[in-house]
């Protein structure tokens, strides 16, 4: 595996490669299961495979953790050595941004309303950066986690508006065996949070069962949600379709339901398809 730090370096690394498919992994690091089923798939399907470690401070609003977010370098290089990662790029902030730049935007309904409206601005930064990635990177292949369904639509959305040649790959949710879905921010969680935080995960699970028993009323599943987080400070509870407009009656393969709750300091974002 190759580490890269720079830009120059990056480009130099990657003309070797020309001729080859690309699976391109960006990640903030602290990596776990999620992201490592992200690595695999794309080692199974690329000849090359690069992954990004970036903390991006574009996306973090003011106020947020972006001082404290989990830094793991040596053990991710450890884990992308053991994934069999071809590249890994582990740029400087000084190295990713400029002053007074050019910036893409997040489009102005679907970058603002849930995450976005709990977070105004932090698909602007993800965008930015994803775009700023792709453009060095040039992957033939990029792999997204399901588990931030919104940011994965917008990252569909800007590959299509800005006529990307990229393949975006939407990669399953990995759950801790307890249910909870992994992030890089569940070390926050103090030992009660955690089990407190379970109420999430099983409510997606308790509305999924629901929809199987035929019930399609998003209110009627809302509130059933509802009721099993009731110990819960929750943000929200969403019914999208896939491309992420509000729905009011499930549609059987079209669906995302999401969640967001806070557990003390400690946002945590869930979801599942149907
Ligand atoms: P990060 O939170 O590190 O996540 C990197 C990738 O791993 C994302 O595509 C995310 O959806 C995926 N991922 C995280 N937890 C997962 C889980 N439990 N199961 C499956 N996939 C999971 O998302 C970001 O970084 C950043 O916003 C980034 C895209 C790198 C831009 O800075």
């Amino acid at each position: 595996m190759i580490i890269v730090k720079t830009i120059s370096e990056l480009k130099e690394t990657l003309k070797q490669y020309n001729d080859k498919s690309i699976g391109f992994v960006p990640t903030m690091g602290a990596l776990h299961d999620g992201h490592i089923s992200l690595i695999r798939r794309a080692r199974h399907e690329n000849d090359i495979v690069v992954v990004s470690i970036f903390v991006n401070p574009t996306q973090f609003l003011a106020g947020e953790d972006l001082d404290k977010y989990p830094r793991k370098d040596e053990v991710d290089k450890k884990i992308c050595e053991l994934a069999k990662v071809d590249v890994l790029f582990m740029p400087n902030i000084n190295d990713m941004y400029g002053d007074d730049e050019v910036k893409i935007l997040a489009p102005s309904v679907k970058g603002y309303i849930l995450e976005g409206f709990i977070r105004p601005g932090h698909f602007d930064g993800v965008l930015r950066v994803v775009c700023k990635l792709f453009n060095l990177v040039k992957p033939t292949n990029a792999y997204f986690g399901k588990k931030d369904a919104q940011q994965l639509v917008l990252i569909q959305q800007m590959v299509k508006d800005l006529f990307m040649d990229i393949n975006i790959v939407p990669c399953e949710l990995i759950r801790d065996s307890d249910g909870l879905a992994l992030s890089s921010r569940n070390v926050y969680l103090s030992h009660e949070e955690r089990q407190k935080a379970l109420a999430i995960s099983k409510s997606l699970k308790s509305a999924a069962k629901k929809i199987g028993m035929g019930e399609l009323d998003v209110s009627v599943l809302q509130s059933l949600m509802s009721d099993v987080m009731c110990e819960l400070d929750v943000e929200y509870i969403a019914f999208m379709d896939r491309e992420f407009n509000k729905i009011e009656k499930i549609e059987i393969k079209n669906t995302i339901i999401l969640v967001a709750a806070r557990l003390g300091v400690t946002r945590l974002i869930d979801n599942i398809w149907i």
